[in-house]
């Protein structure tokens, strides 16, 4: 039997350390456990909602309905041949220590993905990425449970429709699967991204094939380490924003005006670093309402040292979106998740 408590403060599940008061919370370490909190949650008329670490989740002051904290464990190999890996790993592992566990292993695939918080089944939904990959470029398959039809099924990568920080489980079908398993094709063969600058200088050693992933592994923590701050000491949610991404015609007429900004060219558009807008508007370091403040050394990066509300922090995302908007004309897009 699965214990569900009311009144639960999710400060503690959540990386922001919002405080939020969840009307019914649960924990659940299996499907069987999952399919009691769904039952609970349909009996009782009340809303699920499906929390992994809460590294990249906001709840609201009052989220109502069942809090379901999905804690499911287990790392497997399925496919082992020359070449490649396929592993399924259970959606309550946590990321960073997947990584770990394939870089020891001399798997090649999601290094530079080293440090990234939360858990494995939160990485699908906004498609994780850093330095050069995403977990597009290594995903098969998700195993979910769909709560529309109360069985579990198996959605291809096709299916998960992933691009930029988005996928289904954030768009179209938003609310509708419980991820439980997330399946992983790793390679055996080295196979370094080293494209993004703190990486190129590790290119000599793949030169010379003394380059191994748990090399580069090391390289992105120590990147991430010097510029992003630990959630566990400074509360945060990683990247506030997305890095926007407009049309050619836009994009050229503001590099007439900011020759200099960062961007880049993703087919027919181009993406412009939204760190680099808002530090323009002298936003890196600001206290905004409640003492939200852009990290001092990424301003993407909302920090919440104050231990501010949810309705400070959309008072502060409002003066971020609006100074940008009315500086360089691009509309910011927050990139965590609401919850409630
Ligand atoms: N920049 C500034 N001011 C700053 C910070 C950065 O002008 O305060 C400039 C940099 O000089 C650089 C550009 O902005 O030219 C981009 O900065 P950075 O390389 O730090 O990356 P980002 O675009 O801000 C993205 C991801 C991060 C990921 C890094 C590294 C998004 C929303 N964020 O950040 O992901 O770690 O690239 O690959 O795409 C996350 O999603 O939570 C996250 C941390």
């Amino acid at each position: 039997m699965i214990e569900i408590e009311s009144n639960v403060n999710l400060k503690q599940l959540n990386t922001m350390a919002l405080a939020s008061i969840a009307e019914y919370y649960c924990a659940v370490h299996s499907v069987a456990e999952l399919t009691e909190a769904i039952d609970f949650a349909q009996r009782e008329a009340l809303a699920l909602h499906i929390l992994g670490e809460g590294s990249n989740t906001l709840p609201v002051s009052h989220v109502s309905g069942l809090s379901c904290r999905v804690a499911l464990k287990g790392i497997e190999i399925v496919q082992d041949s020359q070449d490649t890996v396929i592993l399924r790993v259970a959606s309550g592992e946590n990321w960073h220590q997947l990584v770990a566990h394939t870089v020891n292993n001399r798997w090649w695939g999601i290094e530079n993905l080293a440090l990234i918080p939360g858990a494995v089944g939160a990485a699908p939904v906004q498609n994780i990425g850093a330095y050069g990959v995403e977990i597009a470029d290594v995903l098969l398959a998700v195993e979910v449970f769909d709560l529309q039809t109360l069985t579990q099924r198996t959605l291809s990568k096709a299916e998960c429709e992933l691009s930029y920080r988005e996928s289904t489980f954030k768009g179209n079908d938003r609310g509708r699967f419980v991820i439980l398993q997330v399946l992983l094709e790793l390679s055996k063969i080295a196979k370094p991204v080293l494209s993004y600058a703190g990486l190129s200088e590790l290119a000599v050693l793949a030169d010379r094939e003394a380059l191994s992933a748990s090399r580069v592994a090391e390289r992105v923590i120590e990147l991430r380490s010097a510029k992003l701050p630990n959630p566990t000491e400074l509360p945060n949610s990683g990247s506030y924003f997305k890095n926007p991404i407009v049309a050619r015609s836009v994009a050229d007429s503001l590099l007439e005006n900011f020759p200099q900004a960062p961007h880049w060219v993703v087919g027919q558009e181009v993406k412009f670093a939204a760190a680099w807008l808002m530090d323009q508007c002298g936003f890196r370091g600001t206290e905004l309402a409640g003492g939200f403040q852009p990290y001092h050394l990424q301003a993407l990066v909302m920090t919440n040292p104050k231990g501010g509300s949810y309705r400070d922090l959309l008072r502060a995302e409002t003066e971020v979106i609006r100074t940008v908007a009315s500086r360089f004309g691009i509309t910011l897009e927050r990139e965590p998740q609401l919850l409630g």
